[in-house]
C-alpha cells in the first residue's frame, strides 16, 4: 500500500517475499548464546519475536564454522544443535507474521587464540589487524595471525555454503553475508591486511575474488533473491588498520559492477559514522548513498544513524529502497508502530548490549498509545 507521508511504512516486494514495511531490523550482536555450544536459546526466540513487526529482521552475525569465531556468546549455524536452536527463533518470528534472514559471518584475523585452544586465528596474510577481540576474559588485542592456505580459503567458502544450507533447514527466509569492517571479507579487500600474491591478493579483482566465490557458493543453495550482502565501505573507528584507502572507491565500483549481474535480495550499505573530509574517500561526503545508487542497479538498503525523518526522506528521494535500523531496535521492539504514530523512541542501555540474560534484552516494553483512538 502507498503511504506518501511515510514511505517507511509501505509494503515492499523482494522476489516472492512481501515485506510489510521498509523498516528493517539490522543485525545486532547481543551475546545471549551463553552456552558452550553457542546454541540460540528460547530467550533469543522471544527477543526476535518481539521485533517481528519489522519488514525484515536480520539476525545477529552468526558464525559459519568453529574457525570463524571471535566474540563471546555469539551463536553459530554450523552444528545440528545450533540449527535446532535457530528453528525456535524462525518459528517464533513467523508465528508473529515476521520475516528473518540469517547473517553469516567470519571474523578472520580479528579473533584471538583464546577461542582456539591457544592456536592463532588465520587471516588473508600474516598481518595483525590491530583490532580487539571480545574474549571470555574481556577485550584483548589481536595478534599476528597465520596466513590462510588456498585450501583453507576454499574450505571457508564451503563453510559459508554449508551455513547457508543450514539456514534453510533452520527456516530462515534468506541470508545476508556479513562483510562489514572488522570481518574476514574486508580483510581480504584491504591491501593493509591482504598482501597475498596468489589469486586472492594483489589487484582489486583478486582481493575481491572471495566475495563472488562466497556468493556463488551460497546461490547454489538459495535463489539469488534470498541472498544479500552488507558492506561498510567507509568505517574508520574500532576496526584497526582495515580502513578506507585510495583504492576503496574503485574497489567498490568494481564490486558493484559485478553485483549488478547477481539479482540479489538487496545490497546493504552502512553509511559514514564520521565526517569524511580529509580522508581518502572525501568525495563521498555529500553524495554517499547516491554514489552507490548510481553504480548499483538492484535494491539498495541504507543504514547508519537513520531516524523516522531521514529514513522517510531517503526513500522519498528514491536514493534507497529499504532502510535498516540497528540500535533503535534494541529499546524499541515496536519501532514501525512508533513511526506510524509518531511516538517517542526509548534509549537502549549500552551496559547491557552484550551482557547476557533478559535484562536490557527482552524487557523493553512496547510503547503505550491510546488504542481506543488509534487502530492498527
Ligand atoms: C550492539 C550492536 C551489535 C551489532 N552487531 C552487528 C552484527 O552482528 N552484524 C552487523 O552487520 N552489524 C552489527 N551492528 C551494526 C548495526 O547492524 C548497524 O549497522 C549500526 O548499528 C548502524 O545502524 P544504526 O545507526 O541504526 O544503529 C551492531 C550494532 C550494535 C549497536
Amino acid at each position: 500500500m502507498k503511504n506518501t507521508a511515510q514511505p517507511l511504512l509501505e509494503e515492499y516486494q523482494i522476489g516472492n517475499l512481501k515485506l510489510k514495511n521498509r523498516v528493517v531490523m539490522a543485525s545486532l550482536t547481543r551475546g545471549r548464546a551463553t552456552n558452550v555450544g553457542l546454541v540460540p536459546t528460547p530467550l533469543m526466540a522471544r527477543y526476535y519475536a518481539q521485533r517481528a513487526s519489522a519488514g525484515l529482521i536480520l539476525s545477529e552475525g552468526t558464525w559459519v564454522s568453529s574457525k570463524a569465531i571471535g566474540f563471546i556468546n555469539v551463536p553459530g549455524i554450523f552444528t545440528q544443535e545450533q540449527v535446532d536452536g535457530w528453528k525456535l527463533v524462525t518459528k517464533a518470528v513467523h508465528d508473529k507474521g515476521g520475516l528473518i534472514f540469517s547473517q553469516l559471518g567470519h571474523i578472520g584475523s580479528a579473533s584471538h587464540p583464546d577461542f582456539f585452544d591457544g592456536e592463532l586465528p588465520a587471516g588473508p596474510s600474516a598481518i595483525n589487524p590491530q583490532s580487539h577481540s571480545f574474549t571470555p576474559d574481556g577485550f584483548k588485542d589481536t595478534l599476528t595471525p597465520r596466513e590462510f592456505t588456498v585450501a583453507e580459503i576454499k574450505q571457508t567458502i564451503q563453510d559459508y555454503k554449508q551455513a547457508a544450507q543450514n539456514a534453510k533447514e533452520a527456516g530462515f527466509d534468506g541470508v545476508e553475508v556479513h562483510a562489514i569492517a572488522g570481518m574476514l571479507i574486508p580483510q581480504f579487500l584491504s591491501p593493509a591486511t591482504n598482501q597475498r600474491n596468489d589469486e586472492y591478493g594483489g589487484s582489486i579483482e583478486k582481493r575481491a575474488r572471495i566475495v563472488f566465490e562466497i556468493l556463488d557458493a551460497i546461490i547454489d543453495v538459495w535463489d539469488s533473491t534470498r541472498v544479500a550482502i552488507k558492506f561498510s565501505p567507509v568505517t574508520f573507528s574500532h576496526v584497526g588498520i582495515v580502513i578506507p584507502d585510495k583504492e576503496t572507491i574503485p574497489m567498490f565500483q568494481y564490486i558493484l559492477k559485478k553485483l549488478n549481474d547477481y539479482n540479489l535480495a538487496y545490497l546493504h550499505i552502512v553509511g559514514p559514522a564520521e565526517d569524511l573530509t580529509g580522508t581518502a574517500v572525501e568525495v563521498l561526503q555529500d553524495n554517499y548513498f547516491s554514489h552507490f545508487r548510481r553504480h548499483y542497479n538492484g535494491r539498495l538498503m541504507a543504514n547508519l544513524g537513520f531516524t523516522q525523518e531521514s529514513g522517510n526522506a531517503i526513500l522519498q528521494e528514491g536514493i534507497a529502497d529499504l532502510v535498516s535500523f540497528g540500535a533503535p531496535f534494541i529499546a524499541n521492539p515496536d519501532l514501525p508502530k512508533r513511526f506510524k504514530y509518531n511516538l517517542p523512541l526509548s534509549e537502549g542501555n549500552r551496559d547491557t548490549y552484550y551482557s547476557g540474560g533478559e535484562n536490557g534484552y527482552t524487557d523493553y516494553p512496547e510503547a503505550i498509545y491510546d488504542s481506543a483512538v488509534r487502530k492498527d
